[in-house]
């Protein structure tokens, strides 16, 4: 019945299976990270992004729900710098599934890799976020592929034998120019993408409601954009001879929906936003028996992409 799909997906010595992790921002600490890789249905857990110093993020409000029920943020890569996560982590590794270290630099291609190097080496696999829409320069080295080049060189050097997950910005005009950049300078995959820059202006004062003025926009309504990304990429890696593999997120939210990514060329997938309708969910589902929460809709998604039993 239908096409079947990877039990797991290797990216050089990293090994997702089943090839489904939470998207890098919607779990933060170490004891969150372990929790959530006790679930059924999960090969691999991503940490927030992590930069080099501490910073506390954008002034709320750094998170709206638009009335289309796409979701904006601009947390604003807020965090306790790497040396303090890295000591918090060393109680909690290795987790039950592979750890993704999420790493950024709004400086340069050489402060990146420093903040790869004071991990410390525990860690799966780097993800390598050069694409955040919301701290000044944040997604600049995602947009042009000659910063793109640099940093993922960088992050390659500094991880040695690790592979390095390239996540590409959607807020250019041709995902496949950073992505070829990134694929040259030696990326194990590229994951498509992170956030849409938007804005959203309030209504009732009609000014932009977040602090920061902009975000980037999650959920559902990115879902097609990024499948015609995949795609695009997808056909850039069979026409330019490529073996880097493809992650897929935006906007899933079940098994249909991983489908699709799959279809369209990824071998892994993320799941995001939907953490967030998790926790008003464990309320409401008080009063509204039947709605599931992530760890559910992930055993469900495994059970019927698979045919295991959930
Ligand atoms: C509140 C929030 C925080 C996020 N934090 C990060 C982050 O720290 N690093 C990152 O690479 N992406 C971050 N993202 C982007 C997500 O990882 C993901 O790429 C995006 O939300 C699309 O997937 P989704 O529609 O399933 O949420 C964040 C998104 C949201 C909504």
């Amino acid at each position: 019945m239908g096409a079947t799909y990877p039990r797991e997906c290797r990216i050089g010595s990293l090994v997702l299976s089943p090839p489904v992790t939470n998207a890098s921002g919607f779990l933060a600490t170490p004891p969150e990270y372990r929790r959530f890789s006790a679930y059924r249905g999960v090969g691999g857990v991503v940490g927030k992004t992590i930069v080099r110093l501490a910073k506390p993020g954008h002034e709320t409000p750094v998170v709206v729900v638009k009335e289309d029920g796409s979701v904006l943020n601009a947390i604003g890569l807020a965090g306790p710098g790497v040396d303090e996560h890295a000591r918090e982590m060393a109680d909690f590794y290795p987790l039950h599934v592979p750890f993704i270290e999420s790493v950024a630099s709004e400086e340069s291609a050489d402060d990146a890799a420093l903040v790869i190097r004071r991990l410390n080496g525990r860690y799966a696999a780097i993800e390598l976020n050069i694409s955040c829409p919301n701290v000044m320069k944040g997604m600049l080295a995602g947009q042009d592929p000659n910063l793109t080049s640099a940093y993922t060189a960088a992050a390659k050097n500094a991880a040695r034998i690790k592979s390095v997950i390239v996540k590409l910005t959607p807020n250019v005009d041709d995902i496949t120019e950073p992505g070829r950049a990134a694929a040259d300078a030696g990326a194990d995959a590229l994951l498509v993408a992170n956030t849409e820059k938007d804005t959203y202006i309030n209504p009732h004062t009609n000014k932009p409601h977040l602090t920061n003025k902009t975000g980037g926009k999650s959920g559902r309504n990115i879902m097609e954009n990024n499948l015609r990304r995949v795609e695009a990429i997808a056909r850039m890696r069979e026409a330019g001879g490529f073996k880097f593999k493809i992650g897929g997120v935006g906007g899933i939210a079940g098994a249909e929906d991983a489908r699709k990514y799959f279809d369209a060329g990824a071998d892994y997938i993320q799941v995001g936003t939907e953490f967030f309708l998790d926790r008003p969910l464990e309320i409401k589902r008080l009063t509204q028996p039947g709605l599931e929460t992530v760890q559910e809709m992930l055993e469900r998604m495994e059970a019927e992409l698979y045919g295991r039993a959930a």
